[in-house]
């Protein structure tokens, strides 16, 4: 019996590589850099399954290009915007993703970036490594306490609940903002204009959808208090980036800390990377070592059940196996 075809599109920990070499006869992508969509569409040919990253876009053409041969998807991520999953279903193919794992290595993200920015972490390393350190300062790169301000959370789901759990212990107020999540963590329910108008510090926590996308832009940002953090471990696209450019260098929010931007990579010319009062670091949050070996280990369990014909673990259309 020959093993099923697959294309993985870049090189995994062994975790999950080992897993999918056994089962599979698999061509991985070697690069550094993703294969290009021309590259992705010339490997994918005959394939039974891909196993993607979210840097790659895998589309109706994608699809096309592997043939009607392909029995899986599987996204080495928790998030799933880069893979057209309405033409995946149209054509019954599932879609794997691998949830719960990164959800306290993200909120652990998110939580550094909070306490960073609060607290002037990269301008105050900057001013060392430049010799400005000359004196303690009384007034030297004051920041923002914690204890007793308003943390808002947009998007309550895993991931925003373990970063309400976090805060608990930092004696934030926790509200949020999420219609299909019950209260926990001693976070309250609030509608969107009060978890702008209220919040001290707002961290994103929704995935990227069309109902999402710059929902932080030039109005909402206005809405929000003139000493506000903003935290993004979600999906650039979810923050309008010239918006908060602008309020950022007219001070009309404090600081903010992204791990996500739009573009990504971000482009060296962007005009957020010169702004002070702006931490971007190159989409970290899963980025510990155990995360990304069982994100690489799920992804294979869910590339391999996929072609065995079996239910994968974690699918994120399981109407098509209605
Ligand atoms: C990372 O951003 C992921 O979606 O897993």
């Amino acid at each position: 019996m020959p093993k099923p075809k697959v294309f993985v599109t870049r090189i995994i920990p062994t975790k999950g590589l080992d897993i999918v070499q056994e089962f599979c006869e698999a061509e991985v992508w070697p690069g550094e850099m993703p294969p290009s969509p021309e590259e992705l569409l010339r490997r994918v040919r005959g394939v039974d399954g891909i196993l993607s990253l979210l840097t790659d876009r895998i589309d109706a053409a994608v699809m096309d290009a592997a043939g009607p041969g392909l029995k899986v998807i599987s996204n080495h991520a928790v998030g799933f915007d880069n893979v057209d999953v309405a033409a995946a279903t149209a054509r019954r193919i599932p879609v794997g993703n691998t949830p719960g794992i990164l959800t306290d290595a993200t909120a652990d993200m998110a939580f550094a970036l909070l306490l960073a920015a609060a607290r002037r972490l990269a301008e105050g390393a900057q001013y060392v490594k430049d010799g400005k350190w000359k004196t303690w300062g009384p007034s030297l790169l004051l920041g923002a306490d914690l204890a007793g301000a308003t943390l808002g959370l947009v998007g309550f789901g895993r991931i925003g609940q373990a970063v309400a759990k976090r805060a608990q212990g930092f004696d934030l107020r926790i509200i949020y903002h999420d219609p299909t999540a019950e209260p926990a963590f001693g976070a309250v329910p609030v509608d969107f204009e009060t978890l702008l108008r209220d919040s001290d510090f707002i961290s994103l926590h929704v995935p990227l959808t069309d109902e999402t996308y710059h929902l932080i832009n030039a109005e909402t940002l206005a809405k929000m208090k003139p000493t506000a953090v903003l935290v993004n471990t979600s999906r650039g696209g979810v923050v309008d980036p010239s918006a908060l450019e602008q309020a950022l260098r007219s001070r009309r929010i404090f600081a903010a800390a992204l791990d996500v931007t739009e573009p990504e990579p971000i482009q060296m010319d962007d005009p957020l990377l010169a702004l002070d009062n702006c931490l971007i670091v190159p989409h970290l949050g899963s980025a510990s070592k155990q995360t990304r070996d069982m994100m690489a280990y799920l992804a294979a369990q869910n590339l391999v059940a996929g072609l065995k014909g079996e239910r994968l673990p974690h699918c994120v259309n399981p109407e098509v196996y209605s």
